[in-house]
């Protein structure tokens, strides 16, 4: 996102905790001789992630590029909770908690649940899909996700009569994402939303895994959303709270600056953005110019639930 905002956001690297010295810390403790606190340190003996991952393709979906490689899909990130500098959000996640982690569905639903997180992700069984994916800012990468169909929740907490969109909410935990404290003039925590039929179409997952493992946390772990017809915006991370409505509920850059990002922002490459053209796209990491199609290639799965207007 290019949106103006005042270069305060940069935080002094003494407020951040590299994730290689988080992630090491227990080593550390126990080089030092705290073999006492092994039962405190140890991870849960069966954790949320075991035997998951790799997930089955669906090769349903394929693509008509190579895959982005791993390093560059992990590296280089929006994240803008932890900072705006794409090659450092991986630098600035290694304090911020995902486990245990609830995602909570409520609103216009005859099932309202609260889902734990390792519930979850056994619940709805998983598959790996190669998606493009299109950022606003016309970058875009090959990546394979691993999720599970929105419509698989959806169905389980039973929507009523009135339902019309579902809202999502990011965690808000300024104490672990430092770049909410250096941003304050974002409305936070990052909220997005689709309509119901969006929602439910095919294409529509909730993904926990990337490249075969688990999301890392600068990819929006434990659990996000993935709609590759639509710029990458709309993929909210981390998500804590999903509610289903009858009115259209406000999205954060839409929220920020309409003019520049629409409610749907479904790819369009006749449609430019206020400040450049939506007609090429540069695949990471070499830049390569390549066309960008309508819908980004997802049109005879998407292009049926559009008026002119919306797409
Ligand atoms: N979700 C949250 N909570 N915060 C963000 O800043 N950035 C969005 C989206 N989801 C964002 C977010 C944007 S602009 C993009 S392009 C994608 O996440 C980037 O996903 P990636 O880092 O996995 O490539």
């Amino acid at each position: 996102m290019l949106i103006k905002v005042p270069r305060g956001w940069e935080i002094p690297e003494r407020e951040a905790t590299p994730e290689s010295v988080y992630l090491r810390r227990r080593e550390v403790l126990q080089g030092l001789g705290f073999t006492g606190l092994t039962g405190l340190l140890a991870r849960k003996p069966l954790s949320a992630n075991t035997g998951l991952y790799p997930a089955k393709r669906n090769t349903k979906y394929i693509l008509d590029r190579e895959l982005t490689p791993e390093a560059a899909a992990i590296g280089i990130n929006n994240f803008y909770e932890f900072t705006l500098d794409k090659q450092r959000v991986k630098d600035r996640v290694g304090g911020f908690r995902v486990d245990p982690w609830t995602v909570e569905v409520k609103g216009l639903v005859n099932n309202p649940r609260k889902y734990d997180f390792d519930d979850l992700v056994r619940r709805f069984p998983l598959e790996e899909r190669l998606y493009r994916f299109r950022c606003v800012e016309a970058w875009a990468m090959a990546v394979p996700w691993t999720g599970f169909p929105i419509s698989a929740l959806i169905k389980e907490v039973d929507p009523k009569p009135k339902a019309k969109f579902i809202r999502m909410v990011t965690a808000y935990r300024p104490r672990e994402m430092p770049g909410i404290r250096s941003q304050p003039h974002y409305p936070w925590p990052y909220f997005e939303a689709l309509r119901l039929d969006e929602a439910m179409n095919e294409l529509s997952l909730f993904v926990t895994g990337i490249y075969g493992k688990p999301l890392p946390k600068q990819n929006g772990a434990p659990i996000r959303l993935i709609t590759p017809w639509k710029y990458g915006l709309k993929s909210i991370k981390s998500i804590v709270k999903i509610e289903f409505t009858a009115k259209r509920p406000p999205t954060l850059w839409n929220e920020v600056a309409g003019m520049e990002y629409g409610w749907y922002s479904n790819v369009n490459p006749a449609k430019p953005h206020p400040r450049w053209s939506q007609a090429r796209e540069k695949l990471i990491p070499h830049m390569t110019l390549v066309p960008t199609l309508p819908y980004n290639g997802y049109e005879e799965f998407v292009a049926g639930m559009y008026t002119g207007e919306e797409f």
